[in-house]
């Protein structure tokens, strides 16, 4: 019996399990988690998400009247509470990189709040990293720069990243003008910036790094990285950093990406994507037409060509896992959701309709890896279709084609606006790697394992034709970045903090690659248990906070309480270099 026969009985089957739909829910995955979290970004779903945010938050911010009879007029969303600041940024800090002719600088954007600060205090600069900068103010209102600067009498500082925001050295964003794009130029940015800023209404305070001022860097995640770079490149202007989710190791293949979700989400959840993924592989592997097509009906993507691309739409929940956050109001849900619906409730079992005894026993024959009596595994195998009708196929507009949503072959677009896909995507194409895919084989996966770093490498050369003056190399050049010491990286006053359950953990000095550290003051060294990205970045005014978030945030103004100190003790400013 060839494979194509012994499956044809399911196939044909298949058709009839579909479930009645519910109606359509509202979107339960953003732009962020899709570009984060999927392997391959699928860019014009990207792009109707992001535009249908953009609409949400237009409503959020239009005046609406709660309350006619007094005609009080209210606004849902605050009008955002600092002003934006530019600073003269040299457009490039290397001299075999030359700026435009005619044109050295460009405004980096910048905001601040010097409404803790007390003379002689420090300075604390967030690092905006690979996003729009006005996205980090709430950590300088609430968060980590406003924890710091309250306990140390400091100033706080979120700085926008080059080529993001509205912080860009170039006027469009082919391969050529990204030229001035690398993590070593965004570093100097920084430094440069320290060294020359003049804050606006502080004119006359002097706060030269390490003369008139200890200057502190924070960062999470790629920012984070860039943290701990920061302390170890530029000892004499940044006195210490604090390296949060910090991905100091830049990897070609991260499949390890999901080791975290299959290690610390819900077991029963887990199990079942295990399987259930491995079941799609090998439907997908007896390369039958009738068989894969019934596949992808059944979960509601029928028009979708090719198998890579219908693999990497259904991994698209994964990404919520990153999304969640300790306070409800920052963090997403939709991983909780998408595990509720597939470890469904057995009760649930019996409404499978037309399902009969004997398909059961065929796929409990058919697929070694489902229990003998599958009935449970089918419910919760249908569920997942029905998930992935709701709540994946649905965020494709209906007159879209789904190759157009789900496909991987329009990455075009040069303008400014395309920098919230396109700036990180150059800089993982360029330095960075981080291709996810499938776990080695004979390692449990949870995404298909027909993805892997040739699929979601794709978009390094559709998306960045090579230019007269640039080109994206065959392969990330990722020693551009290891070389600064990768899993190893360590330095006096600096800090990681990291979460246990972060799947980017892998790539961060906590490692289980790494080697093991002790925690200090001078060194610290510390991971959150349960925690996921960057849990310690944000904070809330209203002290609503969890007691693990209270302790981390505790430690942080204990370390860099010390470290200010060692500063004072050096005697900088009380020698009258302060009044200079
Ligand atoms: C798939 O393509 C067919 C034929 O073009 C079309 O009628 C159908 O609506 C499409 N289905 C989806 C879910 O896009
Ligand atoms: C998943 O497959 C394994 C065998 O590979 C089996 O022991 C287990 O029961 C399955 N889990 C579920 C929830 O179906
Ligand atoms: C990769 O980066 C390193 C460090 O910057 C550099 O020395 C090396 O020449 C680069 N390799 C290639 C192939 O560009
Ligand atoms: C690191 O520490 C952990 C826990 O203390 C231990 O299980 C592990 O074996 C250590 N690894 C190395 C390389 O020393």
């Amino acid at each position: 019996m060839s494979n194509s026969n012994r499956w044809r009985p399911l196939a044909s089957l298949l058709p009839l399990l579909l479930l009645a739909q519910a109606s359509l829910a509202t979107l339960a995955i953003t732009s962020t988690e899709l570009q984060k979290g999927v392997p391959a970004l699928p860019l014009s779903l990207y792009r109707h998400l992001r535009r249908a945010e953009q609409q949400q938050a237009l409503a959020l911010a239009t005046p609406t009247f709660l309350d006619d009879a007094s005609s009080q007029l209210t606004f849902a969303a605050p009008a955002p509470a600092y002003q934006a600041h530019y600073f003269d940024q040299l457009i490039s800090h290397d001299p075999e990189v030359p700026p435009p002719a005619g044109k050295t600088t460009f405004r980096q954007r910048y905001w601040f709040d010097a409404g803790y600060y007390k003379k002689g205090g420090p300075v604390f600069l967030l690092d905006g990293g690979e996003t729009d900068g006005a996205g980090r103010l709430p950590f300088l209102k609430e968060g980590i720069l406003r924890i710091l600067s309250e306990a140390t009498g400091g100033i706080g500082i979120v700085f926008e990243h080059r080529y993001y925001g509205e912080s860009f050295p170039v006027d469009d964003l082919s391969t050529d003008s990204f030229r001035y794009l690398t993590t070593m130029q965004s570093l100097q940015d920084g430094a440069y910036f320290a060294e020359n800023v003049k804050l606006p209404g502080l004119e006359d305070v002097k706060l030269t790094p390490n003369k008139h001022a200890a200057w502190f860097y924070y960062g999470g995640s790629y920012a984070g990285a860039k943290a701990a770079f920061a302390r170890k490149l530029f000892p004499d202007v940044w006195w210490g950093a604090i390296a949060s989710s910090a991905v100091t190791a830049a990897i070609v293949d991260y499949w390890e990406y999901y080791e975290p979700i299959r290690l610390h989400a819900p077991s029963a959840c887990i199990d079942l994507l295990q399987n259930h993924t491995s079941v799609i592989d090998s439907l997908l592997a007896l390369d039958n037409p009738l068989v894969t097509t019934s596949l992808k009906s059944y979960f509601g993507l029928p028009n979708i060509t090719l198998d890579t691309d219908f693999v990497n739409a259904l991994s698209i929940p994964l990404g919520s896992w990153q999304a969640r956050n300790w306070d409800s109001e920052v963090g997403s849900s939709a991983f909780f959701d998408f595990c509720d619906t597939l470890t469904a409730d057995p009760e649930e079992v019996t409404k499978l309709g037309g399902l009969t005894t004997t398909v059961l026993e065929f796929v409990a024959q058919a697929f070694p890896s489902w229990p003998k009596d599958p009935r449970k595994t089918f419910a919760s195998f249908s569920a997942y279709a029905a998930y992935s009708k709701d709540k994946i196929a649905s965020m494709c507009p209906e007159d879209e084609e789904q190759d157009d949503c789900f496909g991987t072959d329009a990455y075009g677009g040069d303008g400014l606006e395309e920098a919230p896909w396109k700036s990180w995507s150059y800089q993982f194409c360029t330095e960075w790697g981080y291709f996810m895919g499938g776990a080695p084989e004979g390692h449990p996966s949870i995404v298909s394992r027909l993805i892997g770093t040739d699929y979601t490498a794709q978009i390094c050369e559709k998306a960045f034709p090579p230019g007269k003056l640039n080109s994206v190399p065959s392969t990330p050049n990722t020693t551009a970045i290891n070389q600064w010491g990768s899993f190893k990286l360590q330095h006096s006053r600096l800090a990681f903090i990291d979460g246990s359950d972060d799947p980017w953990l892998y790539a961060t000095p906590h490692s289980p690659h790494a080697p093991n550290r002790t925690d200090t003051i001078k060194r610290p060294f510390k991971v959150i248990s349960g925690g996921v990205h960057h849990w310690d970045e944000n904070g809330r005014l209203d002290g609503d906070v969890p007691k693990a978030i209270r302790k981390v945030h505790e430690d942080e103004v204990e370390f860099v309480k010390a470290w200010v100190k060692e500063w004072e003790e050096r005697g900088r400013w009380k020698t009258g270099a302060w009044r200079d």
